[in-house]
């Protein structure tokens, strides 16, 4: 071999070694890369590949979620370290989206493991565009809305860097001296599942890990709503019965929906607080219903084990939530507990393990593994367009409920040229609920403004009666601080100087419309005395004004329909149409009052009338397994086009248990034009009809039922039918 022989392959070997190297080179990274960090693994592999590689104490950290304000040294560190798994709240400064970014960083670049922070926030009825309470949203009978204005607010709120709403609240509410059934949707159960399962798909999506989605938490688990006297946070008293056929119903619907989070509830369940009660965290939520995702305590809840007195310290407290069920702990630090417990073999690692991987999984399945990082700059144009404002508008318009109107004095036409609006929330802007999230009454058209920015050409707005008035309208209500969590009332009238100003205003003889903004359920047994229309506007978020015009001046006609009654008097709730009828139900009277609410569920007038004929069973018998069809004929027999909400009801007569005296089974929101007639059919299947025996077994058990096919849940066209083997 010469030397040039020599030299070439010397470049051939080194050439071979090179490419050998960089083989080997390649291989040795693709095995560096862990299982978990690698996109196209299904989500399992990776959760069970990271939690081989956690230490005791970094699975301690993914169950902790704390509270956060500023991006502090104290906090990084913690983050650093692998003690934090969720930030939650926080002020304005916290959600910058770039603050949210510096905290993953932390997670993500700079932990042992790299595991991202899941942001979570209560985002329940939008964000910064503000829809109608939740109470309000029912109203409107359009689940299909509810999901559009949940999945707005998913969106808003991802700009922000949020990856987690603490909504839907779906807890059957029937105590309206409750400040939190503004929060809810009334007091159904079906239609609690139907809106809460609207909400989970609105907010989660089809892909919970595209960016512009949030993952949903049903709340509050459950049957807190059941509060004593209704103050907050008391003792709830629930039968396992009423627990099982009411109160677990819409959580079941959510999970079946794919919600993937729960927040377990303050309240105490018969004596085991709900935080601690792995009947229905452990046993029923996971065990029998098979929830994959996670469930996260209420704010405190674990370390106020020790004030409901079933835990002495901390660590019984850590123990206790821990075994029952409750996976994240919020706010409070008692799972720092959990350490020494296993260590001690108090806590098992299998149990451990099992609620790391449910809140691993829900990272995965949000896509922070591969997508920790939030874009700055979607919140420039992606928050407060003109779309969400027009589905505001339309939502809040649609969720109004007229109670009241003599004389067809609304809608207002040319005849009133002169309109008086008064009373204390005629010019207010904060009519965004209690969660307003980032709503900022800025941004809120106001009942004066509204009426004024939709004008008709020739009419004046004034803030003063004259003699020149042709109609006042007055606007009274709730505030915000009147409802909402801890925001419980004892008298549920309005405030005696509002209805002071509604007696002083007859001294004008002028019509009178009065408009409420509440939060809850009212007894305006005086409102309706004093005015000649009465409209319940609910605090309809954003576009408040705008909404209020529409209908007032007839460019919307009503359609909103309530889903809680409304007492004569505080002293009759908790009242719900679907109640048992007793065995004496012509004595359920109060020796000062009758049984009947003021207005029921499903009540709500329009300005047009509908009239209900032709009820048509397709046979008189159901057989287990089969289905009857119903349909009656709905005319809008008035002058003017509109929505009406048409309900099925129906009655089981004779069971082995006690049954309510009606039950909403289906609804159907339809548009007629002035003379215009539909058949409106319902499918009743014999599954509809099934029950719990006294075994708590679900069954169909043969009899006879009623149905009706109504506007309201009083009354309506009744047919009667029978169920067979
Ligand atoms: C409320 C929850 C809420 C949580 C976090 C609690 O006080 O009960 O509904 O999600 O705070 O803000």
């Amino acid at each position: 071999m010469n030397n040039n022989q020599i030299q070439s392959k010397i470049k051939i070997l080194t050439i071979v070694i090179l490419q050998i190297s960089y083989i080997v080179a390649c291989k040795h990274n693709s095995v560096e890369t862990p299982i978990y960090k690698s996109k196209n693994i299904p989500v399992e592999e990776r959760v069970e590949d990271l939690l081989n590689r956690m230490t005791l104490e970094e699975k301690i950290g993914q169950l902790s979620q704390i509270y956060v304000v500023t991006a502090d040294s104290f906090t990084l560190k913690e983050i650093r370290e692998g003690k934090v798994s969720s930030l939650l709240n926080g002020l304005d400064t916290f959600y910058s989206p770039s603050t949210r970014n510096l905290f993953q960083k932390e997670a993500v670049e700079n932990s042992r493991l790299g595991i991202p922070l899941i942001f979570g926030h209560d985002v329940v009825h939008g964000f910064r565009t503000i829809f109608p309470i939740s109470l309000a949203q029912s109203c409107t009978w359009s689940p299909e809305l509810h999901q559009e204005s949940s999945r707005i607010a998913a969106r808003e709120a991802s700009t922000y860097g949020i990856d987690w709403t603490f909504a839907p609240m779906v807890e059957v509410s029937r105590d309206s001296r409750w400040g939190r059934v503004a929060e809810c949707y009334g007091e159904d159960p079906y239609l609690n599942s139907i809106f809460g399962v609207a909400a989970v798909k609105g907010f989660q999506g089809n892909d919970v890990s595209q960016p512009y989605q949030v993952v949903s938490c049903l709340k509050h688990y459950v049957g807190y709503s059941v509060s004593e006297g209704g103050r907050d946070y008391q003792y709830t008293p629930i039968p396992e019965r009423d627990m099982q056929e009411i109160y677990l119903k819409p959580f079941k619907s959510g999970i079946e929906a794919g919600a993937l989070t729960v927040m377990s509830a303050f309240n105490d369940i018969n004596g085991i607080p709900a935080t601690s009660n792995e009947l229905y965290l452990r046993k029923t939520l996971k065990e029998k219903w098979g929830f994959q995702g996670f469930v996260v305590s209420d704010w405190d809840a674990v370390v106020q084990l020790i004030d409901h007195g079933i835990a002495a310290d901390t660590a019984t407290a850590a123990m206790k939530a821990f075994s029952a069920g409750v996976d994240m702990e919020m706010k409070s630090l008692t799972y720092q507990n959990l350490k020494s417990m296993v260590e001690q073999g108090i806590v098992s690692i299998p149990m451990l393990n099992e609620s790391v991987k449910r809140i691993l999984r829900v990272k995965f399945l949000k896509g922070l593994f591969d997508n920790p990082y939030t874009d700055t700059l979607r919140m420039y144009n992606e928050i407060l367009t003109a779309e969400h404002r027009s589905l505001s508008r339309r939502i809040a318009r649609e969720s109004m409920v007229l109670l009241k109107n003599d004389d067809g004095l609304l809608p207002l036409d040319d005849k009133n040229q002169e309109l008086a609006i008064v009373g204390p929330f005629s010019n207010e802007k904060n009519l965004m609920g209690w969660w307003k999230s980032m709503g900022n009454a800025n941004d809120l058209v106001s009942p004066l403004h509204g009426l004024k920015l939709n004008t008709k050409p020739g009419t004046i707005i004034s803030e003063k009666i004259s003699k020149n008035t042709d109609a006042i309208i007055v606007c009274l209500g709730e505030t915000r601080e009147m409802f909402g969590e801890y925001h419980s009332r004892s008298d549920i009238s309005l405030p005696e100087h509002q209805l002071q100003l509604l007696k002083e205003l007859q001294k004008h003889s002028k019509p009178i419309i009065t408009v409420i903004f509440n939060g809850r359920p009212l007894d305006l047994t005086e409102v309706i005395k004093f005015s000649n229309s009465v409209l319940i506007a609910w605090h309809p978020g954003t576009e408040a004004g705008n909404a209020l015009s529409d209908i007032l001046y007839g460019n919307y006609n009503p359609s909103g329909k309530l889903t809680m009654s409304f007492p004569k008097s505080t002293g009759q709730v908790p009242i719900y149409y679907n109640h048992r009828n007793s065995g004496r139900p012509d004595q359920s009277n109060y020796i000062d009052l009758d049984a009947k609410p003021l207005f029921p569920f499903g009540y709500g007038m329009s300005y047009t009338t509908f009239v209900y004929s032709n009820l048509q069973l397709s046979s008189q018998v159901i057989t287990i397994g089969d289905s009857l069809l119903v349909s009656a004929n709905v005319a809008n027999t008035g002058q003017l086009g509109g929505e009406e909400i048409v309900q099925l009801y129906i009655r089981d007569l004779v069971g082995s248990t006690t049954r309510p005296v009606k039950e909403l089974k289906g609804f159907k929101k339809v548009f007629l034009n002035p003379g215009e007639s539909k058949e409106i059919q319902f499918l009743i299947h014999s599954d509809d009809l099934v029950i719990l025996n006294e075994d708590f077994n679900s069954i169909n058990e043969p009899g006879d039922y009623y149905l009706w096919i109504a506007p309201t849940s009083e009354g309506g066209l009744k047919g009667e039918f029978k169920l067979t083997k």
